[in-house]
């Protein structure tokens, strides 16, 4: 296990091979309107194996300007449950619905139509056990059927490859003190759901 100290730190692992190659095809699309006001294209950041991956909506201003997923202050939130987690490095990675900031943090119906064909193969090479969706549009990208993210949250949905576990937004927690105690509350139990993963790979 890494300290938390450590894990904020840590300098984004690049995965190698096909999901490289993938990522060149994603910074050079030019598919939906949102490909001519971008800075920077964000694909990834984490593990080339990772256990866990965090999907999140769409790249800010912070991620916007490093080309990096979740960089900025729902970034640092977003750190701070996974060392809480206790997940080490290799064992976690980040991304998004959408590759590239929508002009007024707003998604984009064609953009996540667009993006959508990039996510499935990022996830089918990544191939995670868990998929935490941050947020009701990451949920639905993942579930279509779910129900609202406020009865979601927190319990575990079956997904096409790996199980679905969604979270609120880690930007509702500053704007909310219910979705802060939802936050943590839920989190608890990604932590349970994480050690019995543990127990049934001994
Ligand atoms: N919010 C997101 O959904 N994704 C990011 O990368 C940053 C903030």
């Amino acid at each position: 296990m890494e300290s938390a100290r450590n894990l904020a730190a840590a300098a984004p692992v690049a995965p190698s091979g096909a999901f490289e190659q993938l990522a060149r095809e994603i910074e050079a699309c030019r598919r939906c309107p949102l490909g001519s006001t971008r800075a920077h294209v964000v694909v990834y950041r984490g593990a080339a194996h990772p256990t866990v991956v965090f999907l999140g909506e769409a790249p800010g201003k912070a991620e916007d300007e490093q080309g990096l997923p979740f960089v900025g202050r729902s970034g640092r939130r977003l750190d701070a449950a996974i060392a809480q987690l206790g997940l080490p490095t290799s064992a976690f990675g980040i991304l998004n619905v959408i590759k590239c900031r929508p002009p007024g943090n707003r998604l984009v119906a064609e953009a996540v139509r667009q993006c959508r064909p990039f996510l499935e193969r990022q996830l089918a090479l990544l191939e995670p056990r868990i998929v935490v969706t941050l947020g009701a549009a990451a949920l639905k990208a993942m579930d279509p059927k779910s129900p609202p993210i406020t009865e979601a949250a927190g319990t575990v949905r079956s997904g096409a490859s790996a199980r679905v576990f969604p979270l609120v937004h880690p930007a509702a927690t500053f704007r909310s003190r219910r979705y802060a105690q939802r936050w943590e509350q839920d989190l608890a139990r990604l932590r349970e759901l994480l050690r019995t993963f543990e127990l049934e790979t001994l």
